[in-house]
C-alpha cells in the first residue's frame, strides 16, 4: 500500500481540491507540506462549497489533518479560516488538526514587504498573492523566523526579535516605512497565541507513528511544479519547492515514505500572475476557456490567463517531480471546440527546444510549436466511464499520455466528486 502525494503539474489551479478531497476521504492522515495561504482549494460536497487556503483538505471529510513544517503559517488567517469552516459545520479540534511547532510564521511586516516590493518592481513585478509568502520563506532560510513554537515563549523572544528587526527595519527604511513596532507585534502575538497553541504538535512524530501503524498518508501539495522555486519559470514562481520531493522534508518523513505521486493536470493551461506562457491564447479562444472554465483565482479573484495544453511543460513536471500517474481535469471545458492544439515544442530564434529553456529571456521569446487536433461534438461532462466519452476525446487523452510520458490514473469530468473515471487507484499501489 502506497502513501500518495498530490501535486499540481502546471502553474497551479489544476483542480487539486476535488481530487485531494476524494483521496482524503480514503486516507488516515492528510498533511500539507509547502506554501501557505496563497493556495486556493475548492471542494464541492453535495450542495456545499468549501474554499480552503491554508487548512488541509482532509478536514472537510473529518480526516486527521496536519500542517507541516514546510508551510509558512499566518496565525491570523489560520484563526479566521478555522472559524469560517466551523461556521460551515466542520468540526475542527486539536484531535483533528495539528500544526507543526517548527512552522515559520507569516507576520504583518512580511505582508507589507511583499506589497511594497511588488509596487516598486515595475515591469519586474511577479504578481504575487501579496500574502507575505516570499518574505516569510526568506526569513526562514535567513534564520530569523519566528516560529509556531515561539508563541509559547513570547516573554523570552528578545534575541529573535533583535535579529528579525535588524533585518526588516533596514529594508523598511529603504521603502520609507517606520521600524517594526516591537511592543505592538508582541501584543498581537500574545493575542493570537491562544488560537494556535492548542493545535501545535510534533507533526513529524505523528507521521512516524502513522507510518509505523501502516496508516495511509496523503501529502497535499499546493501551487504547481512550474511555480517551483528551482524548477519553475524563475523568477515568476512562488518561494517554495512545489515538487513531490519536498513532501518528505516539508512534513518530516524520509523520501521513501512518499509512494505514488499523482500529478494534477488540467486539459488546457492557465496561469495567474506575470511570467512566460508560450501557449497562451490572449484572444477569443483564451476568453472562451476562461469563461467556460470559470478561471478566476480562489485567493485573489484575479482572472487567470488561458491557453492550449502544453505537453512540453507537463513532460518536464513529470520528470522533475517523479509523477507516477496523472489526474486529468476539466476535460469537459473543451467540449464543443471545433479544433484543439497541443504544444509539443518551442522555437526560440532559430533554436528548437523540447524542454523549457532556463533563461527568462528565452522563455519570454519561446514560440509554441503545435500539433493540431480535431475536437469532439459530444459531451464529456459528468462521464464516469470511458464508454461515455466521445472517441475523439479518448484520442486526445491518449495523445497527452504519449507526449508527457505518463499514464492517466484518473479523469475528472465535473466538479462533482462522483464524476470521475478511475483508471488506477493511487492508494492501491
Ligand atoms: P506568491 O506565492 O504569493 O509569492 O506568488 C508567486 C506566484 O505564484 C504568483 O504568480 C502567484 O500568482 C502564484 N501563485 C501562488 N499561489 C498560487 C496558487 O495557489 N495557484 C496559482 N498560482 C499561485
Amino acid at each position: 500500500m502506497a502513501n500518495v502525494a498530490v501535486i499540481g503539474a502546471q502553474w497551479g489551479d489544476e483542480g487539486k481540491g476535488k481530487i485531494v478531497d476524494w483521496l482524503a476521504s480514503r486516507a488516515d492522515l492528510v498533511v500539507r507540506f509547502q506554501g501557505g495561504h496563497n493556495a486556493g482549494h475548492t471542494l464541492v460536497v453535495g450542495d456545499k462549497v468549501y474554499k480552503l487556503s491554508l487548512l488541509p483538505s482532509g478536514l472537510v471529510r473529518g480526516t486527521l489533518s496536519a500542517i507541516g513544517n514546510g508551510v509558512v503559517f499566518d496565525p491570523w488567517h489560520f484563526r479566521d479560516e478555522v472559524a469560517k469552516l466551523q461556521a460551515q459545520g466542520i468540526e475542527i479540534t486539536p484531535e483533528k488538526l495539528q500544526v507543526a511547532e517548527t512552522a515559520p510564521l507569516i507576520l504583518p511586516f512580511h505582508r507589507d514587504l511583499d506589497a511594497l516590493r511588488e509596487d516598486a518592481s515595475g515591469a519586474g513585478k511577479i504578481g504575487t498573492t501579496r500574502r507575505g509568502i516570499g518574505p516569510a520563506y526568506e526569513d526562514k532560510v535567513g534564520r530569523r523566523a519566528i516560529r509556531v513554537c515561539d508563541l509559547a515563549h513570547l516573554d523570552d523572544l528578545d534575541a529573535q526579535l533583535d535579529r528579525v528587526c535588524a533585518h526588516h527595519d533596514a529594508l523598511r527604511a529603504g521603502f520609507g516605512q517606520p521600524p517594526i513596532d516591537r511592543a505592538k507585534l508582541l501584543d498581537d502575538l500574545r493575542e493570537i497565541a491562544d488560537a494556535v497553541l492548542p493545535y501545535a504538535a510534533p507533526v513529524w512524530l505523528t507521521l512516524k507513528d502513522a507510518k509505523e501503524r501502516g496508516r495511509r498518508i496523503l501529502f497535499e501539495g499546493a501551487q504547481g511544479v512550474l511555480l517551483d522555486v528551482d524548477h519553475g519559470t524563475y523568477p515568476f514562481v512562488t518561494s517554495s519547492n512545489t515538487v513531490s520531493g519536498s513532501a518528505a522534508s516539508g512534513s518530516g518523513l524520509g523520501p521513501g515514505s512518499v509512494g505514488f505521486v499523482l500529478g494534477i493536470v488540467k486539459a488546457y493551461t492557465t496561469r495567474v500572475g506575470s511570467g512566460p506562457f508560450p501557449s497562451e491564447q490572449d484572444n477569443e479562444i483564451g476568453e472562451q476557456l476562461g469563461t467556460k472554465g470559470r478561471e478566476f483565482g480562489v485567493v485573489t479573484g484575479r482572472k487567470r490567463r488561458c491557453g492550449w495544453f502544453d505537453a512540453v511543460l507537463v513532460r518536464q513536471s513529470v520528470a522533475v517531480s517523479g509523477i507516477t500517474g496523472i489526474a486529468l481535469t476539466k476535460l469537459d471545458i473543451l467540449d464543443g471546440m471545433e479544433s484543439l492544439r497541443i504544444c509539443t515544442g518551442y522555437k526560440v530564434g532559430d533554436k528548437h527546444y523540447d524542454y523549457l529553456p532556463p533563461a527568462p529571456q528565452d522563455q519570454a521569446r519561446a514560440e509554441a510549436i503545435y500539433e493540431e487536433f480535431e475536437g469532439w461534438s459530444g459531451s464529456t461532462a459528468g462521464a464516469r466511464s470511458w464508454a461515455q466519452l466521445p472517441a475523439q476525446a479518448i484520442k486526445y487523452i491518449r495523445r497527452i499520455e504519449e507526449l508527457v510520458g505518463c499514464p492517466v490514473a484518473l479523469v475528472s469530468t465535473s466538479p462533482e466528486r462522483e464524476d470521475t473515471i478511475l483508471v488506477r487507484d493511487p492508494f492501491a499501489d
